[in-house]
């Protein structure tokens, strides 16, 4: 028996989280929440962002009355919490701490459920604090934006900002489930409407060509916040999204590619450099225009697909921050260049940029050629125009 050299710690996990579609979640009447607890009953917490609880007088009387009803199977242990919506809540971890303390506080355990309603920033910052306490207790997302609810609710992260990093501290943490309820869309202001449309030309444009026809289709309608154009379009972006982590290999992005952050590279520079004027949603549509535009200098996506990308972005309501993009530095080298640098560090490793090769495909490179940067912020800013 040897007592020399390593042994090796081998084991997998399987993660699996339903992601339902609803409307009214906390309708009585609507047993899709009631249907998640195991216990009899569960002990649950329901933390909400301030904006929707504004938006929607009625929700805590809702949630209230939601529990009372459904108590035998979910034991509401404190009242709903409300919280700071948008990014502020996610500035450094005095409010992950103040949320950890609350969910002790009502003695939540490893079986129970908090329940976060709200944008993609509560979800992380609330969901950091839901994984810490215990070392993780069950959440159950329910995501009120059209981002959250195709793309920042439905992933595996949580994670807020410090020092001015975006993300900077966070854990990989699966939900228990997502619950997206199409009602809470009504009352999102027109650019968090739009925003989450930017990840779906995102995600379509490097994996459904089908799906790119369908915005390039339907980009007036919605602009225009038609609903079943919005509907199709969250369903089939959570889709392309979960798929995407389910069966790239990574879910918890231990190398260096990401090729959900398709266009990030520059959006996350144009935002921080904006002081977060300029949202999230209109950073993505600017940076997957250009990556677009580049790929298509580089020759690996057709110059006509990248029109139609600017085209359909425009007739969904974004508007490009040409100035923004094209400040430099003294030395005259564009800003947002830095981004390059920032995406690296943030995972590590090699630069790995993801870019479209042909419609619906994607490859990754390692370098991006400045001059054809330059180039396809020079056609961005004409097309503008
Ligand atoms: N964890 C992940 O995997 C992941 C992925 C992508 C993005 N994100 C994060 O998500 C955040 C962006 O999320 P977002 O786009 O949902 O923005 P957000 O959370 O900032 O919400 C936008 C604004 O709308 C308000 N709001 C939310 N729902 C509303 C509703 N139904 N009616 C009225 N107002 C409402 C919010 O309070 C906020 O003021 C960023 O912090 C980003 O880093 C996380
Ligand atoms: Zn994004």
């Amino acid at each position: 028996m040897s007592e020399e050299g390593p042994i090796e710690q081998r084991f997998s996990v399987e993660w699996r989280f339903p992601v339902h579609f609803s409307d009214g979640i906390f309708d009585v009447a609507n047993p899709l929440l009631a249907s998640l607890a195991t216990g009899s009953p569960s002990r649950a917490m329901v933390f909400v962002d301030g904006n929707v609880a504004r938006a929607n007088a009625d929700l805590i009387r809702s949630i209230f009355e939601y529990f009372a009803t459904h108590g035998a199977k979910f034991l509401l242990v404190a009242p709903p919490v409300l919280v700071e919506g948008g990014e502020r809540v996610k500035d450094g971890l005095a409010n992950v701490e103040d949320f950890a303390r609350r969910m002790l506080e009502a003695h939540l355990d490893r079986q129970a459920y908090a329940i976060i309603v709200g944008g993609g920033a509560v979800l992380d910052a609330v969901g950091l604090a839901a994984a810490l306490v215990h070392r993780g207790l069950r959440v159950i997302r329910v995501p009120t934006t059209v981002l959250a609810q195709n793309d920042a609710g439905v992933g595996v992260k949580n994670g807020v900002n410090d020092r001015g990093s975006k993300n900077a501290l966070g854990t990989f943490a699966p939900p228990f489930a997502v619950l997206n309820d199409f009602s809470f869309l009504r009352t999102l202001p027109d650019p968090h409407w739009r925003s989450g449309i930017a990840e779906a030309w995102k995600v379509a444009i490097i994996r459904d060509a089908e799906f790119f026809e369908f915005l390039c289709e339907h980009a007036g309608k919605l602009w225009n916040r038609d609903e079943p154009a919005m509907r199709r379009l969250v369903r089939r972006c959570a889709e392309l999204h979960l798929e995407h982590i389910r069966e790239n290999g990574d879910p918890f992005e231990m190398g260096s590619a990401r090729p959900l952050d398709f266009g990030h590279w520059s959006a996350h520079k144009l935002e921080r450099n904006s002081v977060f004027r300029i949202p999230h949603g209109e950073a993505v549509a600017a940076g997957v225009l250009l990556d677009s535009l580049y790929a298509s200098l580089a020759g690996s996506f057709a110059v006509r697909d990248a029109l139609r990308t600017a085209e359909g972005l425009r007739r969904c309501g974004f508007v490009f921050p040409i100035e923004e993009m094209q400040r430099r530095d003294p030395a005259g080298r564009l800003l947002i260049l830095e981004g390059l640098a920032d995406f690296q560090e943030h995972l590590g490793g090699e630069l790995t940029v993801t870019l479209p090769d042909g419609l619906g495909r994607r490859m990754e490179v390692h370098a991006l050629d400045e001059r054809l940067i330059e180039a396809a912020l020079a056609r961005l800013a004409e097309l503008a125009c």
